[in-house]
């Protein structure tokens, strides 16, 4: 708590010196739907991606995260949204909270603060939507690697949309080029998708620091190959949308089965009273990389002659976070994490268990889930996707 205390203060400490506040919106450029008329096509991909879920109303392992936050460090609940918003909902007008923001809550005046009004704006409803990425002027890489989300970014003027094409020129809004949509997009993920930690400041997550063996960038699996299509249906070009080389804006990860399929590569073998499983990653990152609870479950069937199943076995490989008093709790809330055991980037994992006396067919099948029975517990998270197990990969072993 003591600690927690500190790490507030420092954080406010900063604000005294100056936190950029963001342009706010107006109504003209809004949200996505200001956007459709003319990128619709990309409207509606994005809109059933999870940047768009990223809002405490809209996802409810993220909403419950934030209760249980504020809960356990006795904080208000608008300061946790305003802390998480960095990254989760970056168009939030107020970028910190201090002591005297505790205060007001604390004597019944907050319904009017900035603060309240803030993570209450529309503006910031969406999430993660295209007034994020596509507002963004420079990313500031010359600042710390805790500097994350909106606080490593300058906005452009509110009309000015920066993305991959030198020569766009919309009737709508002002266009730039920027390199972070074209030849240096990961820069832009990692804006976000690096270095999260607990508020006691341990890391549980950096795809960033994973991803050091290519220099493919994230878009090429998360957006897909490029296409040819338009980036904008009015018609600019002789009555028609011009013709650009495109990308889906679909964001797939986690959340989804059809990525799953196939992401890891399954080994099996004898040896000697054994049997050797390896999971390979062939990905740039680690897998799981993403949020801390994510979970990877190794099944296996012995069967004998008459296919009938001797015996089963499952292994869960997924972090645990422990408080202070050793104790289960959230990544967000962890003073130390037991094992930490996703599979490397483009490395392997192998696994040993014992040959079951009279088998003659083994099937090993992996699977993952968002959330471990731990936290899901923790939490009470009522969705069936967080316990929906994913199938990945299966490898039968004839013996
Ligand atoms: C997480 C960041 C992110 C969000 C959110 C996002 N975009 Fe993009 N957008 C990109 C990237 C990266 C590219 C470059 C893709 C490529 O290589 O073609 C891009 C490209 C574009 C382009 C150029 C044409 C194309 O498809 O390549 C347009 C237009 C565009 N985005 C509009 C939008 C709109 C409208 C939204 C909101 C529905 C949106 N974007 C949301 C990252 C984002
Ligand atoms: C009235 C139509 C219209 C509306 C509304 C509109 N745009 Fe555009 N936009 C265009 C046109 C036209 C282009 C240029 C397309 C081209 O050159 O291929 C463009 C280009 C872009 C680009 C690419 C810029 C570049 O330099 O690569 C982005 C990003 C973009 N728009 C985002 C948005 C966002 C976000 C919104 C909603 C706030 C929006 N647009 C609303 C017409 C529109
Ligand atoms: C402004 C911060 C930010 C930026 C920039 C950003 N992301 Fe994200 N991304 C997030 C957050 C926050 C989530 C989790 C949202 C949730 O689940 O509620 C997320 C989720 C994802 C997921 C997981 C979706 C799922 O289904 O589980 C993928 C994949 C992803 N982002 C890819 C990208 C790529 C690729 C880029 C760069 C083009 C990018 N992101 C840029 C913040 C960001
Ligand atoms: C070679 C393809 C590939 C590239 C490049 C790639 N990923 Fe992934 N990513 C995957 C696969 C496969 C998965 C696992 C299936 C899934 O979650 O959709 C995944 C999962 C994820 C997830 C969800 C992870 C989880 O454990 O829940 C996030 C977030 C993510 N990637 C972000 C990124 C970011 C950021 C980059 C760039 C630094 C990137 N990815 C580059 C293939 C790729
Ligand atoms: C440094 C940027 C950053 C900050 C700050 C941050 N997050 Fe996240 N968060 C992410 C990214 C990136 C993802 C997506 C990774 C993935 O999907 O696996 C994510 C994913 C999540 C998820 C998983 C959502 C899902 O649908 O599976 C939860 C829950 C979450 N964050 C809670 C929080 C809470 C609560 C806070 C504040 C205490 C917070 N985050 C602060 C970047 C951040």
């Amino acid at each position: 708590m003591r600690l927690f205390i500190l790490f507030w203060l420092l954080g406010s400490l900063s604000a005294l010196f100056g936190v950029e506040t963001a342009p706010t919106l107006d109504s003209k450029y809004h949200d996505s739907s200001k956007c459709k008329a003319c990128h619709g096509h990309i409207v509606k991909p994005w809109s059933h991606s999870y940047h768009a879920r990223s809002h405490y109303k809209k996802d409810e392992y993220f909403r419950k995260t934030i209760d249980y936050v504020a809960k356990k460090t006795f904080q208000p609940v608008n300061a946790i949204k305003v802390y998480c918003a960095a990254c989760h909902n970056p168009r939030i007008s107020v970028t910190s909270t201090d002591m005297s923001y505790e205060i007001k809550v604390l004597m019944g005046e907050d319904k009017n603060s900035a603060v309240n009004k803030a993570v209450n704006d529309s503006a910031i409803s969406e999430g993660i939507n295209c007034l994020v990425c596509h507002n963004i002027n420079k990313i500031k890489e010359h600042l710390p690697p805790s500097k994350r989300g909106v606080h490593r970014i300058r906005w452009n003027p509110v009309g000015t949309m920066s993305g991959p094409f030198k020569d766009a020129d919309s009737p709508y809004h002002k266009t730039q080029y920027r390199e972070f949509f074209d030849t240096n997009s990961k820069q832009l993920c990692f804006v976000c998708h690096a270095n999260e930690r607990s508020i006691y400041n341990v890391e549980f997550t950096n795809t960033q620091k994973e991803y050091v063996k290519t220099d493919k960038q994230c878009i090429e699996c998360h957006m897909g190959p490029k296409k040819e299509g338009f980036a904008s249906s009015l018609p600019i070009d002789h009555g028609k949308p011009r013709k650009r080389m495109v990308r889906e804006h679909s964001f797939m990860g986690g959340h989804f089965k059809q990525l799953w399929k196939g992401a890891l590569g399954l080994k099996a073998k004898r040896e000697g009273k054994d049997l050797s499983v390896t999971i390979l990653n062939p990905n740039p990152h680690n897998i799981p990389t993403g949020f801390g609870a994510r979970e990877l479950i190794v099944e296996v069937t012995y069967r004998d002659a008459s296919q009938k199943v001797l015996a089963t076995k499952s292994v869960s490989i997924t972090p645990h976070y422990r408080d202070r008093d050793g104790k289960a709790t959230l990544p967000h809330l962890a003073t130390k994490i037991i094992d930490n055991p996703s599979i490397p980037a483009q490395g392997e994992k192998t696994l040993t268990f014992p040959l079951v006396k009279g088998s003659k067919q083994i099937t090993i099948e992996i699977y993952y889930r968002l959330v471990n029975d731990e936290v899901r517990g923790l939490l009470h998270l009522k969705e069936a996707q967080w316990s929906e197990k994913k199938f990945v990969n299966r490898t039968t072993l004839e013996l």
